[in-house]
Order: C-alpha cells, then structure tokens, then sequence
C-alpha cells in the first residue's frame, strides 16, 4: 500500500487523465450493467465516465492519497460517485449488492495468496446475474520495463472460476502515460451466475456468449 500512496503524490503511469478506452468501449457497448462497484479506482476517472453515463458507482482503493483525489475530481458532479479507502480483499457484501464489478489494473498487483480473498470478494459483491471485468496485464507484455505482473489466462480462470462463470477473454491495450510501455492487457468478462454455484466442469454457457473465453 505504501508505493501506491506514494506514488500517487505524482502522477503514476497509469493515471491517464481519462477513463481507459477499453472501459469507454465496455460502456458504449452497453456491457456495463446497473449499480458499479470499481475496485483499485486509482484517482477515480473511470469511475466519474461511468457516473456521467448515469450509473450509481462506489470506488474503493487501500491508497489514501488516490481517494483523497478522486473525492476532489469529483466535488460538485452530478451524480457524484462514492470513494472510500477500504481494502478490495474483503469488500464482499459490505457496500451492498452490485451489477458490475470493474477491476482496471488492481488484479495483476496481488500477490498469489491474496488471489482466493479476492475472488471471495469479487463474488460476494456481485449480484447473481451480475458481471466482473477485469483488465490486466498479460504475458505478451514485455518484460523489461518492470511493472505489474503479467497475467495468463489460465491464471484468470483459475482465480475466478469456476465460482464466476469465464464469458469471454480477449485481448486489450492498456493506454499508459508511457509511449514505450506496449500495454498489451487481458480483458476478461465472468459472470456470477443465479442459483446454486457450478460445480466444476459443470458450468452452463449462458445464451448470447460471445468471445473466446479458452
Ligand atoms: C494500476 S492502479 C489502477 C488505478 C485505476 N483503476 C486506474 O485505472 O487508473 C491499481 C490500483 O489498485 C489499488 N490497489 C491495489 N491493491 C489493492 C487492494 N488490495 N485494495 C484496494 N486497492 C488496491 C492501488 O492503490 C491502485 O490505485
């Protein structure tokens, strides 16, 4: 937590300014459903796009000088979306149910063990019917600059699933305050679905998925 608060004094890579396209894009397609919880919101931009866009977002993030940011870009939006600092490992059922759960970065950070606390989580936050994205760096990116951690599908799927139902994983680019930075990302659809959880291999494929959730 201490590197993130400290480096939300400056501007960090991926503080961009505006909302990150694939984000942008999520939303114009309509896949953005209902009440948005955004864990990791970072200094709110994707957040205050979708709270623009009419939905009732809440923001968490354990960095307080992030929130503390978004809670001034924010001062006299209407609608104006929720920031708290709360860590996103036990969010849960704490701040209600939700349609969307929106993960932009926060994901390719944990380490391995805090993983499973995660997805319990992500799960626990979800509304049945409710859908989780996840944006993160993936294995393409290269190596050498450092960063997050870079995150294979089967990783996704191993986290999330099958608790969480895999309707797609596609490939994505970050946009960074780095033209060097290449950004290549996962963007991974789950859904929680309604009734009793899927035991494993028994998933059933909602009707309409589309994508490539292999
Ligand atoms: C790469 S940044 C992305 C920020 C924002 N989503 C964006 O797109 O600009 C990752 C964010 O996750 C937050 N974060 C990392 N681990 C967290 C945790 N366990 N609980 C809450 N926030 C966390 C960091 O403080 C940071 O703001």
């Amino acid at each position: 937590m201490q590197y993130f608060d400290e480096v939300y004094r400056g501007t960090p890579p991926w503080d961009i300014g505006r909302p990150q396209p694939e984000v942008v894009r999520l939303e114009e397609s309509g896949a953005i459903l209902g009440r948005v919880l955004d864990l990791g919101c970072g200094t709110g931009e994707n957040l205050l796009y979708l709270a623009a866009r009419g939905h009732d977002c809440v923001g968490v993030d354990f960095a307080p000088a992030a929130v503390r940011r978004a809670i001034e870009k924010a001062a006299g939006r209407v609608p104006m979306p929720r920031f708290e600092v709360r860590s996103a490992l036990d969010v849960g059922a704490a701040l209600g149910a939700f349609d969307t759960v929106l993960d932009c970065g926060l994901f390719h950070t944990l380490h391995d063990r805090h993983r499973p606390l995660y997805a319990r989580s992500v799960r626990e936050a979800l509304r049945p019917g409710g859908r989780f994205f996840v944006l993160c760096f993936s294995e393409r990116e290269p190596a050498e600059w450092g960063g997050p951690r870079r995150v294979t599908r089967d990783e996704l799927r191993a986290t999330f699933g099958p608790e969480l139902h895999a309707r797609q994983i596609r490939p994505i680019r970050f946009e960074t305050n780095f033209p060097d930075i290449e950004g290549h990302g996962w963007l991974a659809e789950f859904e929680r679905l309604p009734g009793e959880r899927p035991g494993p291999g028994a998933a059933p494929t909602p009707p309409g998925t589309g994508g490539d959730a292999r």
